[in-house]
């Protein structure tokens, strides 16, 4: 009696953890637990509901498929379910499922083994060959439509290539953001000062719900095609369909393979369990299919999965080990970034020493204490990290960490600002990493890329103490270099050649150079297109800065607060002096007409026909100029679809002309 009590609760806790998880996931985009220890918990509720079906809760998250439906996009029905998969971590079960299998359909079967590919799936319906609506899974039945989002994904035929298709099918995948894209988008908010995205799945959900889809385009997803349906279906084989939707223009990636039997499936699965990270994207396991469609029709679903496949998962994401230390990075903002030191453990194919935990919050929300057992979990090509702690392991003498209240690097006290995560060193002239972090963000690739200077030669020059910022570089002589240790002519030659070629890098990179907080490479494009030269940009108010399109207060702030430092002025001063580029070459869009003249925009919401940046430049070109927000001065509001409510309202209580793409386009024929 006491056990079935203890069992009731633990499916009540289990369906509302499970549900909590799922909604955090589904509509959040935020995992707080590994995917196999969600798995897991999910395995155990199934087991306790078959040990009491009458114990099942209404809402049990094994009665579904997913997840719920997000509010802001069109909600549609799935013409064919979008299922998932069963799931398993081990050999055996695998040839369980092969025993039964050939119990239902008899011993002539064929699979077809695939990646699992960790990222969004999504429903592709076309009719007489055209893209005609991209969807979401929602939670299996019905979906969002999110159409507008997935044309922008190149991997996406808007028209099936060829013939031979049917009038009506639908092509399933799997749409995701490819490593380089999401390290370079969490770059740039680095670089931006914003959060960082945990992974690529959530990189890729996050951008599939964007309202606007040229930030989606902007991204750069990719989808790999898997699955084909259509009634009647003209294909006999899963494998068929593969090869055909590739003909057709869909991308399917080239990994998948038939096997004759599940020995060929385990060979298939040890194969890929390494070489999985020379793909593009985070994959998780391997798909196998029964490759007849007359056998799985045959063998059919469960409520909730098909039984002609099943997924099966590598377990080694994550791993188990001790926290020995934490290490603190100064970054060259003077940012404070705590580092763990962890006992070495093998997780993914790689021996694993350190993992990021982002800052204070994260120690105290994780809880962490030095000695403490923790869970690391890694994906794909991405840093470890920290996810939690095992605190059953917690022993008596594990040690809290305080954070430091110095710069672990030159002493001074940190500070924290109001509202923000991290601690910073306030003494930017004066703490080494700082120096050299400014130094080598300074000659990176995307700034002065200055490829003959490296880190290692960045640091001999700041400590023999002839560089100390940026300008010092370009006082180098070649008497100073060529004393130097490890330094030839040669060397120092092709040193003072860099420098020289850097004098040609357009002024966008030399701003991006300069290190500003919150100003990327991106931004740093759009204020040089409203700001030709330094001297414009030095003296922009609050206002001006913030009337540029994508510009907010906390970068306006932030480039306000830089050109109030006399040393920077200086610093900026002896790189006009040195003759780097601080004004825009002739970068302003070619003036087609004086149409707009004097005239002020501004845009808001999604179009059709032209992304929001193709807009502004047809309005610069006919001599108008867009703002971004609403004032009674404004001439006109060029509205498009999913136009914020508050933005329309204001401008009609001043009466401003709205107009709409069509009446734009035609304002300026
Ligand atoms: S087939 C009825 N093939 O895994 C089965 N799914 O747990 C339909 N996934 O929602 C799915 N790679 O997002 C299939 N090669 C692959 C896949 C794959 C990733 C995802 C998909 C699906 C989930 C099922």
């Amino acid at each position: 009696m006491a056990i079935e009590k203890d069992q009731a609760l633990e499916i009540k806790e289990l369906t509302h953890r499970i549900n909590y998880l799922n909604y955090q996931y589904y509509q959040n985009s935020v995992s707080e637990v590994s995917d196999y220890e969600f798995d897991q918990m999910l395995k155990r509720l199934q087991e306790l509901e078959e040990l009491h079906p009458e114990l099942r809760q209404p809402n049990s998250p094994t009665q579904r498929v997913g997840g719920t439906i997000t509010k802001s996009f069109k909600t549609v029905e799935h013409k064919y379910p979008m299922l998932s998969l069963g799931n398993t971590y081990s050999a055996e079960e695998l040839r369980e499922f092969d025993a039964r299998v050939r119990k239902s359909v008899g011993d002539e079967v064929e699979y077809v083994c695939e990646q699992k590919f960790d990222g969004v799936a999504i429903s592709l319906t076309y009719e007489n060959g055209q893209f005609i609506q991209g969807a979401t899974r929602g939670d299996g039945m019905r979906g969002d439509d999110i159409t507008a989002n997935v044309r922008t994904i190149r991997d996406v035929p808007l028209q099936a290539h060829g013939q031979g298709f049917p009038d009506l099918f639908e092509v399933r995948g799997e749409v995701f953001m490819p490593l380089p894209v999401f390290e370079q988008l969490n770059i740039d908010r680095e670089e931006a000062g914003e959060q960082l995205l945990a992974n690529p799945r959530n990189a890729a959900s996050g951008t599939l719900k964007q309202q606007d889809s040229s930030i989606v385009a902007h991204r750069k997803l990719g989808c790999f095609s898997y699955g084909f349906y259509c009634i009647p279906n003209p294909f006999e084989t899963h494998s068929e369909s593969l090869q055909a939707i590739q003909k057709w223009g869909f991308k399917v990636s080239d990994t998948w393979r038939k096997c004759n039997s599940i020995e060929e499936v385990l060979a298939y699965i040890n194969e890929w369990e390494e070489r999985r990270f020379e793909l593009p994207i985070a994959t998780d396991g391997v798909v196998v299919k029964v490759n007849s469609y007359a056998l799985q029709e045959e063998l059919g679903f469960t409520s909730k999965s098909p039984r002609w496949a099943i997924a099966y998962k590598y377990a080694a994401m994550s791993a188990v080990t001790i926290l020995k230390g934490i290490q603190y990075q100064v970054g060259r903002t003077g940012a404070v970034t705590p580092v763990a030191l962890l006992e070495p453990v093998q997780l993914a194919g790689t021996v694993v020493k350190r993992a990021s935990v982002h800052n204070a919050n994260e120690i105290k929300r994780l809880d962490l204490r030095l000695g403490d057992t923790v869970f690391v979990e890694k994906g794909g090509e991405i840093i470890p990290k920290i996810t939690g702690v095992d605190f059953s392991e917690r022993k008596a003498d594990s040690i809290a960490i305080l954070y430091p209240e110095n710069c672990p690097a030159c002493g001074t006290t940190l500070v924290r600002v109001e509202g923000e995560a991290n601690h910073y060193c306030p003494n930017e002239k004066g703490c080494p990493p700082q120096i050299m972090g400014k130094l080598e963000h300074f000659i990176s690739r995307k700034a002065l890329y200055i490829d003959s200077i490296g880190p290692k030669t960045v640091e001999q020059l700041f400590s023999s103490k002839l560089v100390n910022d940026v300008a010092d570089l370009y006082d180098l002589k070649y008497e100073q270099l060529i004393g130097l240790d490890r330094m030839g002519e040669k060397t120092v030659n092709n040193i003072l050649e860099g420098l020289q070629k850097s004098k040609e890098i357009p002024f966008d990179r030399v701003l991006f150079g300069l290190g500003i907080r919150f100003v990327g490479s991106t931004v740093a494009k759009k204020l040089v297109e409203q700001f030709p030269d330094i001297e414009a940009l030095k003296g922009a108010t609050y206002e001006e800065l913030v009337a540029v399109n994508e510009i907010g207060d906390r970068i306006a702030n932030s480039i306000l607060e830089y050109f109030r430092n006399p040393e920077h002025i200086l610093l900026v001063e002896r790189l006009k002096q040195a003759g780097l580029q601080l004004k825009a070459e002739n970068n302003a869009p070619e003036i087609e007409s004086d149409r707009l003249e004097g005239k002020t925009f501004v845009i808001s919401g999604v179009f059709q026909s032209v992304s929001r940046d193709e807009l502004q430049q047809l309005i610069i070109s006919h001599g108008g100029k867009v703002v971004s927000s609403i004032s009674a001065k404004l001439a006109y509001l060029v509205a498009g679809d999913k136009m914020g409510p508050s933005k329309l309202e204001k401008a009609t209580k001043l009466g401003i002309t709205i107009l709409s793409e069509d009446q734009f386009l035609e304002m300026i024929r």
